[in-house]
């Protein structure tokens, strides 16, 4: 089994997304998006930016690597009566059932970031974008100080070494990898652009219970405490994590979790 796909078929990444549905919507509201606008949601997940798009009259494909986040995004798109957003199994380091510039925008929010074989995800997302189209990707940024890149970065303290070659998905988080990676796929660096932006994860339970969610159903978290288990350190681990939701809770109360986290927004003319 791919790794990549085992990884996010693990747990029930829709569990967390919830947490992410106000800002997706807010994100979509900043693209531009027009009737009729062909969208590729990368990494799509079960919606949260392709469900929006579709609402503001795009022709949405979302595609992504996990077969369950598929079938929700599609169950999801059907309960909303959406017959303009459609989701499909694909690997963004390879989108061979995807015509050459068949979309005005690709979007991809936390997605593409994730699939192994950097290089590869910027041809193809070059490939597939019409000239004159626009590719948008939201990447979380490596030593960042807020909630993800601070997850992934304990996470990574109590997991084994990753396998010879591995490119670390954090790399996407700045600004000279990117670069590289566009430019090797044609695109000059004066067409790309870069900002700061922030996604809020809203929870209606306390911080604990928000990563009692991700130890449960986030399949990154869901390894990194497999591995901090066979070495007697889950303990250790859900301490350390457990602080760092309740410290970046931006909510005075208990009850309610409300955590922004910063990402780098990259915009590429094509
Ligand atoms: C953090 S989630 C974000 C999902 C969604 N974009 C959102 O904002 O909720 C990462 C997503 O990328 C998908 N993914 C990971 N590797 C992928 C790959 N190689 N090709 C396509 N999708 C991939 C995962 O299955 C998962 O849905």
């Amino acid at each position: 089994m791919n790794p990549n796909k085992a990884l996010w078929e693990k747990g029930d990444f829709t569990r967390i997304a919830e947490s992410m549905r106000e800002s997706g919507e807010a994100l979509v509201k900043s693209l531009g998006i027009t009737k009729g606008l062909r969208v590729l949601d990368l990494g799509c997940g079960d919606g949260t930016t392709a469900l929006p798009a579709a609402e503001l009259g795009a022709d949405v494909l979302g595609v992504d690597i996990a077969s369950n986040l598929v079938e929700a995004g599609t169950r999801r798109a059907t309960s909303l009566g959406l017959t303009n957003c459609t989701f499909q199994e694909g690997d963004a380091s390879d989108l061979h059932e995807l015509e050459d510039d068949s979309f005005d925008l690709v979007v991809s929010m936390f997605g593409a970031m994730f699939a192994p074989k950097p290089f590869e995800v910027a041809t193809e997302m070059v490939r597939v974008t019409r000239p004159g189209g626009r590719i948008v990707m939201g990447n979380w940024i490596p030593g960042d100080p807020t909630l993800v890149a601070q997850i992934l970065k304990i996470s990574s303290s109590y997991s084994p070494a990753p396998p010879e070659g591995f490119i670390s998905p954090m790399t996407w988080g700045t600004e000279e990898h990117v670069i590289e990676r566009f430019a090797d796929a044609g695109v000059p660096e004066e067409k790309i652009s870069f900002s700061r932006d922030t996604y809020t994860f809203n929870y209606p339970g306390a911080p604990s219970e928000l990563l009692s969610a991700f130890r449960t159903y986030y399949g990154p978290t869901m390894n990194a405490f497999e591995a901090a288990e066979a070495n007697g350190r889950a303990a250790d681990l859900q301490n350390e994590l457990d602080v760092l939701f309740n410290e970046q809770n931006a909510i005075p109360s208990n009850d309610v979790t409300s955590i922004p986290a910063t990402f780098l927004r990259v915009s590429v003319a094509v």
